[in-house]
């Protein structure tokens, strides 16, 4: 079947996913496109399992320039793509689809992209290299944070998490710079961490709080918390009252979005205290 094309260059893109809701994206993108008078749609899409493959040629076919995608399909996406980033690749899933005009589906995954670029927007001059990281949490975001801090020279990725053996499977998947740390013995082992970041849902609101201890962190460490509601969560409270350095989730959600918003729409959209409050509002 012929590709529609859509009429006055208008640019098309969107996110799929089951549930769809809660998803903060076609607010941030839709933002964006009003901001830089794009004539342009970003459109959520509630796609359930079966319909994934169909969802989706049926967008390319309507002349979509590609899609985010979330729960629960940022693995199996992987299985429609014609190719797939290396980052894609070693963290066995993709956020974000770019269609190309021949119809070919490219996968990427730029959440580990966010999660650094996030803390380079707050600390300009942090240095990666030779550092040592414990990531509470081993779901797809802490994967994606993992393989971004070896990606960046990172000398130990330590994991720490309730369910052990997920832990193990990243140690498995991403390599030797990657060690399982017991969640009984993170209290102790975070005396090594310069990093110590939050991957769990621990803190958001409606969820129980963070419950490890972080009081024995070197002075010189650096909290970075990727919940973003709350904004300033009790965990970077309590770093802040040791006087920790600490960055919060709410860049990093923004800063995933920025390449497929440049791919897209042909514009490096910029972030400012403005979109910050905007999003969470
Ligand atoms: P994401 O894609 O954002 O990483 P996820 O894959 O659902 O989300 O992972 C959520 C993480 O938060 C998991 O590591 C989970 O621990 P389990 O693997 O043991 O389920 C962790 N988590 C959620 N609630 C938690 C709690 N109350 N205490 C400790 N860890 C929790």
């Amino acid at each position: 079947m012929d590709k529609l094309t859509t009429e006055n260059n208008l640019y098309l893109a969107g996110v799929i996913g089951h549930p769809i809701s809660h998803s903060k994206s076609p607010k941030l993108h839709n933002y964006w496109l009003s901001k830089y008078e794009i004539n342009g749609f970003y459109i959520p899409f509630s796609v359930t399992t079966q319909k994934l493959q169909s969802s989706i040629e049926s967008l390319i076919d309507l002349g979509f320039k590609g899609v985010n995608v979330t729960i629960p399909h940022k693995t199996n996406v992987l299985s429609y793509a014609d190719s797939v980033t290396d980052r894609a690749a070693l963290i066995g899933a993709a956020n974000t689809l770019y269609f190309s005009k021949s119809g070919k589906i490219h996968a990427d995954n730029t959440d580990g992209y966010g999660f650094i670029q996030n803390i380079v927007d707050v600390i300009p001059d942090f240095e990666f290299y030779d550092k040592t990281a414990l990531i509470y949490g081993a779901g797809g975001s802490s994967r994606a944070i993992a393989s971004a801090l070896i990606s960046n020279g990172i000398k130990e990725v330590g994991i720490t998490n309730r369910t052990r053996a997920k832990s193990q499977i990243i140690s498995e998947n991403l390599g030797a710079k990657v060690i399982v740390v017991d969640w009984r013995s993170a209290p102790e082992m975070i005396t090594n961490a310069d990093i110590i970041i939050n991957a769990t849902s621990m803190g958001m609101l409606g969820q129980p709080d963070f419950s490890q201890p972080i009081s024995r962190a070197k002075k010189t460490a650096l909290v970075v918390d990727i919940v973003y509601n709350p904004m300033v969560t009790d965990l970077l409270k309590e770093a802040e009252r040791l006087k920790l350095k600490t960055v919060g989730g709410i860049g990093m959600l923004i800063n995933q979005a920025v390449p497929a918003f440049e791919h897209w729409f042909q514009k490096t959209p910029l972030i400012d205290e403005e979109i910050r409050r905007f999003i969470i509002e």
